[in-house]
């Protein structure tokens, strides 16, 4: 493809198990939204993940790191499988998704969950109370217990093992995030519950104490709470509606994200973007919370929207153009009102016929 100076360059990652599946959905509408709003896009595929792996040894190859850096935005579709599941942690497939969210220094993963109208009977939450739910996550994407040293294996002369992993935050690390999260309310409903564990970790109640430290000097106008993340989880299922931005560590985050993701009716709904300072430069990297399904990978019935949505969010938060990402959300809605449904929503209906769905709303 050439590249056309004032083009938009996307790196685009499909991965494994799903990933393929639901991208090629993702990348017919993007065809269609760039073509008519006249947005021009060259778009550049890699290898990510397993396939990578098979290919040439590791999960994110130099070259694609360094296209990653050099691009516009990365969608990203999902790695992983029983396959490599045996391999060292460094060589393992998620490895793309970890070396990619710090590489490019993207410490805030946004993670939107809302009920579709047509989908609050979907949900497993009673119909008004699904309704309430519209909630943005800030998972804190490149430290924690995810990234903290000293981590490791050690086997003891008796031949036992002890695993172990450190959970680790200081001031600088929360403190980008959490204004993130305050700066994201602003353009909500200007609610910011912080959740961690201070009742039982250090690094918990450095977070808490950061967080209201800098709410205090700088987001005097968001109303500000903290919780336990045990109790986070509970009122997300039992009050989802008192919600409106969560700002959490990389372990709670991820936990708290899937939950969302079933309250909406399936996890195969949510997208995601993973950026640094808000309103600051890119390449971001968009990808659905979900993971490469092996349990239904190669059977062409996955749901696409998580990845479609989150090309819309790319849209967003990437080229900055409000009004395809309006309307690739306008059109998903439009779909499933329209009654489409993928078997992960109790319907019938494949991949592809989902992606026919979202293109005949466009
Ligand atoms: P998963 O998210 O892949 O699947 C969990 C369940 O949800 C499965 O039953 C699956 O069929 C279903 N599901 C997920 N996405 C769906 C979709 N779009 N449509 C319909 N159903 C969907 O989680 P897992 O099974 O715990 O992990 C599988 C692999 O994916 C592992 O190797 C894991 O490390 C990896 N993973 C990758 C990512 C990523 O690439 N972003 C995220 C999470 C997990
Ligand atoms: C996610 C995934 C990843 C994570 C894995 C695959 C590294 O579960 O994006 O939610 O834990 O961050
Ligand atoms: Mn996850």
């Amino acid at each position: 493809m050439t590249t056309r100076s004032n083009a938009a360059r996307l790196l685009v990652l499909p991965g494994d198990g799903i990933g393929p599946e639901i991208m090629e959905q993702t990348l017919r509408v993007l065809d269609r939204v760039a073509g008519e709003a006249g947005v021009a896009v060259d778009i550049e595929t890699g290898l990510v993940g397993g396939a990578a792996i098979d290919a040439c040894g590791a999960p994110l190859p130099d070259d694609v790191l360094a296209r990653a850096k050099a691009c516009d935005a990365v969608l990203f579709g999902s790695v992983g499988g029983p396959k490599w599941d045996k391999l060292g942690f460094d060589l393992r497939p998620e490895m793309a998704i970890l070396g990619l969210r710090s590489e490019l220094t993207l410490f805030a993963n946004l993670r939107p969950a809302m009920v579709f109208d047509s989908l609050a009977s979907a949900s497993p939450l009673r119909t008004e109370l699904a309704r309430s739910l519209d909630v943005m996550i800030v998972r804190e994407a490149t430290g924690g217990v995810y990234f903290g040293e000293p981590r490791g294996i050690e086997t003891r002369p008796d031949g036992s093992r002890r695993g172990f992993n450190t959970e680790s935050y200081e001031t600088s690390e929360i403190e980008r995030v959490a204004r993130a999260a305050f700066q994201i309310a602003r353009g909500r409903r200007g609610k910011v519950t912080s959740v961690e564990k201070a009742n039982v970790m250090e690094s918990g109640l450095v977070w808490r104490q950061t967080v209201e430290a800098l709410g205090a000097r700088e987001f005097s106008d968001i109303a500000l709470e903290h919780m336990y993340a045990d109790n986070c989880a509970m009122q997300l299922a039992r009050e989802p509606g008192r919600f409106d931005v969560i700002v959490t560590t990389n372990l709670f985050g991820d936990l708290l994200s899937d939950l969302a993701g079933a309250l909406t009716g399936s996890l195969g709904l949510l997208p995601s973007a993973t950026v640094g300072e808000i309103g600051g430069e890119g390449p971001f990297l968009f990808e659905p919370i979900h993971g490469s399904a092996p349990d239904i990978a190669g059977q062409g019935i996955a749901n696409p929207l998580g990845q479609i949505l989150s090309l819309a969010l790319l849209f967003r938060w990437s080229l900055r153009l409000e009004e395809p990402a309006a309307q690739i959300e306008r059109a998903c809605a439009a779909a499933l009102a329209g009654g489409a449904r993928t078997r992960d929503l109790g319907g019938e209906l494949t991949t592809r016929k989902m992606g026919d769905a979202v293109l005949a709303a466009l």
